[in-house]
């Protein structure tokens, strides 16, 4: 059997007091445990759905030539396709490793802290599911749009990506480096919309609790990345860091594909010109739209790693 077959968890120091501390204020302050909040916030008709800034194609004479009430059609659009990816992230590409961890404890391959702080971070994302699922329905009934877009840059990449390798073990170190990496970059992905005080009041507040979930909880998947990569031969090694660049090179890319299925969703003549627009230039559009170079839940990442930060700026 190769010794990566299985990541041999059980020597490995999980930097216990972190996750234990994490794991002690996970019962009173993680958002789960207030979870009415938001939804005792009523829609309101009038405010926007979503940031001009964050739609990929704003920067087109098309866009400005739109009528006031296509624009805002296409904001509400821009939060249903954020809050997809989001679902998305979750169920495919974080919780699995969740779960991983949390079933190598019937092994005994982590400890008692990690399985328990594991469990409450799958939580967590179970409800920041539920968070998407309400707000994006949300906007499909108070708007009446009937938009579910579901093909999303990142998850179709990383998905090749990890299928394309060609054994178990390291299909299971992508795995958990894509989770590892992920849960370190949302919150600069949340970051983008927590300061949008101009947005519908419901969903900033789900950005905002959402990001707050994200900043406690984000340590112990450093704390994860740190315990497994250093225990990797150095082929496993090459595989968790190629996995890390992939995410971060893709994060922030635009969702062109889910762009694209919206506005044939709506199928509006006035949005022909600035979805062939769109389309001609997608290629280049997908390359160059990063919507932000925020990093520094990645920062915390490559720091917890001991990885070279200032290589990766100059990427
Ligand atoms: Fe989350
Ligand atoms: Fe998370």
């Amino acid at each position: 059997m190769s010794s990566h077959s299985s990541l041999n968890i059980e020597a490995r120091d999980y930097s216990k007091e972190v996750i234990n501390r994490i794991s002690l204020g996970w019962s009173t302050e993680s958002e789960v445990v207030n979870s009415g909040r938001i939804t005792r916030l009523s829609f309101i008709t009038d405010a926007p759905d979503f940031i001009e800034e964050m739609i990929p194609f704003s920067m087109f004479d098309e866009w400005g030539e739109l009528e006031n009430q296509e624009k805002n059609d296409l904001l509400s659009a821009g939060w249903i396709i954020y809050q997809s990816n989001t679902i998305f992230i979750e169920t495919d590409l974080v919780t699995p490793a969740c779960i991983e961890i949390i079933r190598s404890r019937q092994d005994n391959l982590v400890g008692p802290e990690m399985a328990r702080s594991m469990a409450e971070a799958m939580t967590d994302e179970g409800y920041h599911t539920l968070l998407a699922i309400l707000t994006c329905d949300a906007v499909r009934v108070n708007r009446k749009l009937s938009l579910f877009p579901k093909d999303f840059h990142l998850v179709k990449t990383m998905n090749n990506y990890i299928s394309s390798l060609d054994s178990e073990w390291k299909r299971r170190v992508a795995r958990i480096a894509t989770a590892c990496c992920t849960e370190n970059h949302i919150t600069d992905y949340l970051d983008l919309l927590a300061q949008a005080s101009s947005i519908q009041p419901m969903f900033l507040t789900a950005v905002n609790a959402h990001a707050k979930d994200e900043w406690n909880h984000g340590s112990q998947f450093s704390v994860l990345a740190r315990d497994i990569y250093w225990s990797l031969s150095g082929d496993g090694k090459k595989v968790f860091k190629d996995t890390v660049e992939l995410v971060a090179n893709n994060f922030f890319r635009a969702d062109l594909e889910a762009w694209l299925a919206v506005f044939d969703q709506l199928d509006r003549k006035s949005l022909d010109k600035l979805r062939k627009k769109i389309k001609t230039n997608a290629i280049d559009l997908q390359k160059d739209v990063e919507f932000t170079n925020n990093n520094r839940g990645l920062m915390k990442l490559y720091e917890n790693l001991d990885w070279d930060w200032t290589k990766y700026e100059q990427r």
